[in-house]
């Protein structure tokens, strides 16, 4: 018999002892399960047969994997089962998992860089964890210990570390991911979820290593995201929804979309990226400006790692603040705008240098102008990522 949806809910809220529903579980929910996993409990099996290493310099993002992979299995009757490091596999799962039917799913991206030094470092990884953790409440996916999480992913690429290639332009892409395995078509908060990690060894974002900028088609028509939504979580859910727009743009010829939002039509961001416009604002002054985090906007690893630094340099005016079409149009026209770039794990920076708006082509003049600022960017974070600067931003793999 189905069940009102408001039942359902304080059902599900007093069955919670995932986490997400911290309030109940301190006031008296059941803490008898495992409300972690711990990196002291790994249990490892090494694969017996190891893969040939690809070249970095022939890679496809996203498409070879590694030896091993890390999987934690969670129900709502025993917790957290004990993390295991097993040789790299497909899953078995329920035809009816909620991660299949609902999207009940997230998903990270950090990477492992092998610095000029033959050490590994990984960029920040605690933002990516914090980020995860967010996500799975968002998810109504349990929660774990952030540290511990962190601790079995290091483990991982140390057991792999010999796929993170040997080239400072190339690195190792590590994905934790966490789904919904509930074996039921019912709409509601999952009893049953695997965290994965698996790692995928990448090439240089840009061949030949300079910039290629990248064109940009803008267009109301299609919203990634909005107030209230989920477009500040790292979930499956945004992406699948995002590939009609990226056909799109590729078919009027640019290479990713640039995402509008609202009647003003608020620049936000551009395909998987935050976005960074350094012109000379409305005030006359010299301004590094990117979009606010108010729910619409992923907050970027890459994205604070700017505003930090640039912040830091002290040298011009940084700001999250809204920026709209018209008000970059205003500035084109006005010979005001100096460098656009995308950020993110990915590529670090990626320069825009045309937008597709209303039926015109749009010029943005980045590289016309250097780019100093999108160069100085992107040389101070690969000189941290790769060892050539000691930073506390950087984990070090003993
Ligand atoms: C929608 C979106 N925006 C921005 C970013 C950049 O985030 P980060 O700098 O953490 O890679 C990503 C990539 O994760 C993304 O998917």
């Amino acid at each position: 018999m189905a069940s009102l949806p408001g039942a359902a809910a304080v059902l599900d809220r007093q069955d919670c002892s995932n986490g997400c529903c911290g309030e109940y579980n301190r006031e008296g929910g059941s803490t008898e399960v495992a409300e972690t996993f711990k990196a002291k409990d790994l249990i490892i099996t090494p694969a017996t047969v190891l893969k040939e290493k690809p070249d970095p310099g022939t890679l496809v993002f996203g498409a070879t994997f590694t030896d091993h992979m890390l999987t934690v299995e969670w129900s709502l009757e025993a917790g957290w089962e004990k993390p295991h490091i097993k040789p790299f596999q497909n899953l078995s799962l329920h035809p009816g998992s909620s991660a299949l039917h609902y999207a009940v799913e997230l998903l990270e991206g950090l990477k492992a860089f092998r610095g000029v030094d033959n050490r590994i470092r990984l960029f920040r990884p605690n933002l990516n964890v914090d980020r995860m953790y967010r996500s799975a409440v968002r998810l109504t996916l349990p929660v774990f210990d952030k540290e511990e999480l962190l601790e079995c992913i290091q483990q991982l690429v140390q057991i792999d570390q010999e796929w993170v290639p040997y080239s400072t332009s190339a690195s190792l892409y590590i994905r934790p991911t966490m789904i919904g395995t509930e074996p039921s078509l019912g709409v509601k908060k999952p009893t049953k979820a695997l965290l994965f990690v698996i790692l995928s060894p990448v090439g240089p974002y840009f061949s030949s290593g300079t910039f290629n900028p990248v064109s940009l088609w803008a267009d109301p028509k299609y919203v990634r995201a909005w107030e209230g939504g989920t477009g500040d979580y790292k979930i499956g859910g945004n992406y699948g929804a995002c590939l009609l727009a990226q056909c799109e743009a590729a078919e009027k010829g640019c290479q990713q979309v640039l995402w509008l939002y609202g009647k003003d039509q608020q620049i936000t961001e551009v395909g998987t990226m935050n976005l960074f416009l350094y012109w000379i604002n409305e005030e006359g002054e010299e301004e590094l400006a990117t979009p606010p985090l108010d729910g619409i906007i992923l907050p970027g690893v890459t994205r604070q790692s700017i505003l930090e630094l640039t912040r830091d340099w002290g040298e011009f005016k940084v700001s999250e603040r809204v920026l709209t079409m018209d008000e970059l149009t205003a500035a084109l026209e006005g010979d005001r705008v100096r460098e656009m770039f995308g950020s993110g794990t990915a590529c670090v920076v990626c320069p825009v240098s045309d937008i597709l708006y209303k039926g015109q082509m749009l010029h943005i003049p980045t590289m016309e102008n250097g780019p100093k600022l999108t160069s100085r960017i992107f040389s101070k974070l690969t000189d941290i990522q790769y060892g050539r600067e000691d930073s506390d931003w950087t984990v070090v793999l003993s």
